[in-house]
């Protein structure tokens, strides 16, 4: 356990919300991202396993890397698309508030990660850097 404390790893926006209650209601009111996951259930009615997997990647929070999103049963706090989806993992930032822990500087490299060139072509819809987050 001590040991997993020192791991940085991804923990959720609501642990967010006590110290950045700001950004945290601007980004749960206004944010689709932060009810990201609802979408993919309302498809996923008609979908098998297989084919609601690829959602994850860029519906919810740290898909397929350490410490992210598994399933909505056992990461129920990374189920949609969160803070730590722009500004990196932050449990080691929770525990210490040192800001040098967690990245500030979002570049559009990171939107590009889910509004994928592909996506902006289909959906004729391209990210600007200071929209969709708080
Ligand atoms: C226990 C309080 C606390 C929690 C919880 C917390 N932060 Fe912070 N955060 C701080 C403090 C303190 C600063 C420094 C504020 C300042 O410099 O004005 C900061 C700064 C930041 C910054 C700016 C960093 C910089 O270099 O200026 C970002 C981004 C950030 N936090 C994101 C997050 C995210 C995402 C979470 C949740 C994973 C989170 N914080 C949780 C206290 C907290
Ligand atoms: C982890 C994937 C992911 C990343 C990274 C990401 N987005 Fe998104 N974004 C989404 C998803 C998914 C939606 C749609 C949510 C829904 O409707 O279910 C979305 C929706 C949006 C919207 C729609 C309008 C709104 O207010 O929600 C905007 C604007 C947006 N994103 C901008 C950005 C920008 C700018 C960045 C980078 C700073 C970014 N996104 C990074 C996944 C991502
Ligand atoms: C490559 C990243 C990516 C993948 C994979 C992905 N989405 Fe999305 N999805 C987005 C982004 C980004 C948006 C919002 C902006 C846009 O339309 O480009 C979005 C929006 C949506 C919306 C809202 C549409 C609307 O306008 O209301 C639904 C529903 C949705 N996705 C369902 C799914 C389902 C179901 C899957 C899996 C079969 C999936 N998505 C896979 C990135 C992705
Ligand atoms: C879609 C990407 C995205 C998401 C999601 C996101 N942020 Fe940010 N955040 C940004 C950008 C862009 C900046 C401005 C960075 C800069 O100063 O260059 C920023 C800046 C910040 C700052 C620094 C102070 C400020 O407001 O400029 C804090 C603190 C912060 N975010 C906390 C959060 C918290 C808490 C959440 C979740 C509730 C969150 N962010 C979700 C993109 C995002």
């Amino acid at each position: 356990m001590a040991e997993e404390m020192e791991t940085n790893g991804y923990v959720g926006s609501v642990a967010c919300q006590p110290c950045h209650e700001q950004q945290f209601r601007a980004f749960h009111n206004f944010a689709r991202k932060s009810h990201s996951f609802a979408s993919v259930e309302k498809m996923a009615v008609n979908l098998p396993e297989e084919k609601i997997r690829p959602c994850y990647g860029c519906h919810t929070t740290g898909y397929g890397k350490p410490s992210g999103f598994v399933s909505p049963e056992q990461t129920p706090e990374l189920k949609n698309v969160g803070c730590e989806a722009c500004h990196g993992p932050g449990r080691l930032h929770v525990k210490t508030q040192d800001p040098a822990l967690i990245r500030r500087t979002v570049t559009i490299e990171v939107c590009k990660e889910c509004h994928t060139e592909e996506r902006v072509q289909a959906f004729r819809y391209k990210p600007i850097l200071y929209a969709g987050s708080h």
